[in-house]
């Protein structure tokens, strides 16, 4: 089967220079969405019809199984499918979709195929409450299609038509070349619908045929921000229910987001207000406080996450304990056990098992060991202005407050660092590392006050 997708609208009314298709839905372009959907039904042509912003679109969807067709002119939907047919296998069927509907679903698509088989033309359509400026599913007295009518040149009684086209359609492929041919744009738009081609079919004695979705949204469309606005919580409604079907606890649905994908092991409880992007895995009993935005991240099993924490591809291994307003950044290695607290920041850096960085603290290219205690308030000052050096630290060593170590630097096993230590010489193992400054205590200081005007 080939499949082409239209997308060369240029959707005025989103009201932006982003072409509409790559406008995001769940974190990708609307686009990509229809493209994935495609690909699931395996077609031989994948063929996506470009137009405006036609390079940012080729750049945004590239992919070796994509082909582009380019529509210079929106001379309508007919005009569209007909810059794709020299891409096409003309002795498979050929089905059309829009890259602006982005949550049908293949099943659905699947029906329609069925129905329409390879010698059939096949329509999906859906009966709407409101079926305004849609094309309307014209039938006669034994129900069978006659026709589509756009609604701009639809009599009185066609206008209360509410069975419409939701645009999708599949049709033999060699007959649909002759009847785009056949095209005329003698119509309220000037444009060569592809909606005519109904009657083409008819004519030529195909039969035409019909297929519904099981759920109306599946074939709605983003004409405006509104509409990609709501999309988006269908969209996001629908993946929070796949995991409390799954057996994950969200504290309201309504307000998880998944941009990506979100594996969830048994027994994981998300609180409200969490954002999770790219490819994230949760372990068994792990538990995500409100407040969160997790973007490819793995998180082990038992792992608590409190609130406000920000991880951008890090690993967690089991029961480890993170935040509140922890940050986690790429390369970020965990071990089990290990705590991260507030306001501190792990990137590129591997903490071993056991090992404590509960306050204030800046952990980069660092290698620690297992039980190692960071005082609050240690930086690891890893850039000398040009370049970025490695901090090791053995296992077992007690880090005191606001220590600083200036990379590359080595501290072995068991060593102990003093408060306020500027750590710059490699330290043997199980020594005691300071640096000699002296208290002062003057008794004749006068404390300034505020001068009266
Ligand atoms: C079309 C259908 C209408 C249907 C509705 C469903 C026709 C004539 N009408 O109307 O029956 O109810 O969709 O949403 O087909 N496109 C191009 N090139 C063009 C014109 C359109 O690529 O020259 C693309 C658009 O980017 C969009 C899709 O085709 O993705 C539909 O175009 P649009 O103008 O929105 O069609 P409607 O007038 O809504
Ligand atoms: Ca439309």
């Amino acid at each position: 089967m080939n499949i082409v997708i239209l997308a060369a609208g240029m959707g005025k009314r989103m009201r932006s220079a982003l072409p509409k298709v790559l406008h995001p839905l769940a974190g990708r372009p609307l686009l990509a969405h229809v493209i994935d959907t495609a690909r699931t039904l395996s077609p031989t042509r994948l063929v996506v019809v470009v137009g405006h912003g036609a390079e940012k679109v080729r750049e945004a969807v590239g992919a070796p199984d994509v082909q582009f067709a380019v529509q210079e002119q929106q001379l309508g939907t007919g005009h569209a499918v007909q810059q794709a047919l020299p891409l096409l296998d003309s002795s498979v069927p050929t089905l059309v979709l829009y890259g602006d509907v982005p949550l049908t679903r293949a099943s659905t698509l699947k029906r329609l195929l069925d129905a329409a088989g390879t010698e059939r033309y096949g329509v999906l359509t859906v009966t709407v409450d409101d079926p305004t400026g849609y094309g309307r599913i014209v039938r006669d007295a034994g129900g069978a299609v006659r026709k589509i009518v756009e609604q701009k040149d639809a009599s009185e009684a066609e206008r209360r038509i509410t069975e419409i086209n939701t645009g999708i359609v599949v049709s033999p492929t060699r007959t649909l070349e002759q009847w785009l041919a056949s095209l005329k744009n003698d119509n309220a738009q000037g444009e060569f619908y592809l909606t005519d081609v109904v009657e083409r079919a008819i004519e030529a004695g195909v039969e035409v045929v019909t297929a519904q979705p099981d759920a109306e949204w599946e074939t709605l469309g983003v004409n405006s921000k509104v509409q990609l606005a709501e999309l988006e919580r269908i969209h996001q409604r629908n993946v929070a229910y796949a995991l409390l079907d799954a057996g994950v606890t969200l504290a309201d649905p309504a307000r998880t987001d998944v941009r990506g994908t979100l594996e969830c092991g048994a027994d994981v409880t998300i609180d409200v207000n969490c954002v999770f992007e790219g490819r994230v895995t949760l372990g068994d009993n792990v538990s995500i406080g409100p407040n969160c935005v997790i973007r490819d991240a793995s998180i082990g099993a038992g792992t608590r996450v409190d609130a406000y924490t920000h991880i951008e591809g890090g690993t967690a291994g089991a029961n480890v304990v993170l935040g509140p307003y922890a940050r986690l950044r790429p390369g970020a290695v965990l071990g089990d056990e290990a705590h991260v607290g507030n306001f501190v920041e792990v990137k590129n850096a591997v903490m071993g098992r056991g090992s404590k960085a509960n306050h204030l603290t800046y952990i980069g290219d660092s290698d620690i060991g297992a039980r190692v205690n960071v005082g609050a308030g240690t930086i690891t000052c890893n850039y000398d202005g040009a370049n970025k050096h490695r901090t090791v630290i053995g296992d077992d060593v007690f880090i005191g407050s606001d220590t600083q170590l200036v990379a590359p630097v080595r501290v072995g096993r068991g060593v102990t660092i003093a408060a306020g230590t500027t750590v710059w010489k490699d330290v043997g193992e199980g020594e005691l590392v300071l640096n000699e400054k002296r208290q002062v205590s003057k008794t004749d200081y006068i404390r300034p006050t505020k001068k009266k005007v």
